[in-house]
């Protein structure tokens, strides 16, 4: 296989991190694509726990080569202490010049907007993804490149500054921006981080040429894509496979593999619809055997059932190759476990995922139930994992998500460690 994306399915926090570190035994690179430190990514190797923001997960394998490509936004001072936790123990880096900045005024906007929405806010992770790809796309932004040569970062200040401060006016902010301070503290970034700036682009296709296999790992999910998730309570990148081929620069015709990454329930943080979403004793039982609290910001994510319509649109976009099935021993020792499979809706039932808020609010979910399975000990899941040997009412479980999407189940986890996962047979 030479390039194969990891992607979430659902809104994030499917377990990527764990997955991605998995698949990346054998790779020469592992690539993050798009986002920010908006992403969590856990991984759990021996008794340490890794929570990765900004790198990718196969930074902690020697002999792979860590990627941060041009799609993603990125804040130089989380970079930087996130590399410094690691004590040098890591593999190779390479930052694409053309990836962005988050600066500290998009922080600064990002709270602003969200408290300037009310009722209506997105319930981002204030770290600035927003405000800093709006600048990409309105062309105020600066890029990492950008921040080693001193006369371009003078005029890219200059001209993206004082409409960061007519939008903090705008919403009643505090808005003197020190431009040479920021200009100093920009400079020192770019001296700290010269070392791995490069083009990764160019690194990739020579890897890719040579036909060492490479890895991308999407961080968020299709359902908070900005495209093709509920907009507006989305993030500002294209976590979707295609949007590897944007992020990291390879051709589409180099993707070979499409890992879709599906939590064997459904979580979400954050505003926003959620069909599927339980209010109750239910959903509050997987938030707890889950230990569904947000890697990034510690919230509590709100949960539901697997909803097989929101799958449906992801494998739709995506063209999954084959599904990892996640956290599949937090729904151990539920007599019965329950799939939505079409919603109701005033029109009628539909199978496929409304793009109208107005109609998504309007969404019953329709339920098919299935036997449940033990509750293991995570010790008897490990065994259970390397033996190969799982209950069969959860093979049962996968064959009927595999059957009713048209995509094989090729991996099972049941359990945040490495040897927690099951490799099927297909
Ligand atoms: P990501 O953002 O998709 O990488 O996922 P997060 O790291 O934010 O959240 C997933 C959480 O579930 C992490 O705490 C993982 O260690 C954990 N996890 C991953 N796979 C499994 C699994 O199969 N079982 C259990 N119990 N936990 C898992
Ligand atoms: P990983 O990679 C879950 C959500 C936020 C908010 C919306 C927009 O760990 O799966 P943003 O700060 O991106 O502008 O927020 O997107 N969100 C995530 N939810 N997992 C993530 O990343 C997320 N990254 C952003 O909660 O609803
Ligand atoms: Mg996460």
């Amino acid at each position: 296989m030479n390039v194969t994306v990891v992607v979430g399915s659902q809104w994030g926090d499917e377990g990527k991190g764990k997955i991605t570190d998995y698949l990346a035994e054998g790779a020469r690179a592992v690539v993050r694509y798009q986002g920010g430190n908006n992403a969590g990514h856990t991984i759990v190797i021996g008794d340490r726990t890794h929570k990765l923001h900004l790198l990718p997960s196969g930074i902690l394998r020697r002999d792979v080569l860590a990627v941060l490509g041009n799609g993603m936004v990125i804040d130089p001072a989380v970079l930087l202490d996130e590399l410094a936790k690691l004590y040098d123990d890591h593999g190779e880096l390479l930052i694409s010049e053309r990836a962005h900045v988050i600066m500290p005024y998009h922080q600064l906007l990002d709270g602003a907007e969200e408290r300037g929405r009310g009722g209506a806010a997105v319930g981002t992770t204030g770290r600035g993804i927003g405000p800093c790809y709006g600048d990409r796309a309105l062309r105020y932004g600066v890029r990492i490149g950008d921040l080693r040569e001193p006369t371009v970062l003078r005029e890219r200040l200059a001209a993206a500054l004082p409409r960061a401060e007519a939008l903090l006016r705008l919403y009643h902010q505090p808005a003197n921006l020190d431009a040479d301070a920021l200009y100093h503290q920009a400079i020192a970034w770019g001296e700290a981080l010269e070392p791995y700036i490069g083009d990764a682009s160019l690194a990739l296709a020579r890897l890719w040429r040579d036909g060492q296999p490479i890895l991308m790992e999407g961080a968020q999910g299709v359902h908070i894509d900005l495209d093709h998730g509920t907009y507006p309570f989305v993030t500002s990148s294209h976590p979707i496979s295609g949007g590897s081929t944007v992020g990291a620069g390879i051709p589409p015709t180099a993707i070979e593999r499409v890992v879709g990454v599906t939590k064997a329930y459904t979580t979400r943080v954050g505003s926003g619809p959620f069909p599927a979403e339980l209010n109750d004793a239910q959903g509050d039982h997987l938030r707890e055997a889950g230990g569904e609290y947000g890697t990034t910001t510690g919230r509590p994510r709100r949960c539901g059932w697997l909803d097989l319509v929101m799958l449906e649109l992801s494998h739709r976009v995506c063209g999954f190759t084959e599904l990892a099935v996640t956290k599949l021993d937090v729904l151990g020792g539920l007599d019965e476990v329950r799939v939505v499979v079409a919603y109701d809706t005033p029109e009628g039932r539909v199978t496929h995922f409304p793009a109208s808020q107005a109609r998504l609010a309007a969404c019953e979910p329709v339920f098919e139930t299935l036997p449940g399975w033990p509750a293991l000990t995570r010790e008897a899941w490990l065994t259970a994992a390397q033996s190969g040997e799982l209950p069969t009412e959860m093979h049962n479980y996968l064959a009927f998500i595999s059957q009713r999407l048209g995509v094989p189940v090729g991996l099972a986890s049941v359990g945040p460690e490495r040897a927690a996962t099951v490799e099927l047979t297909r």
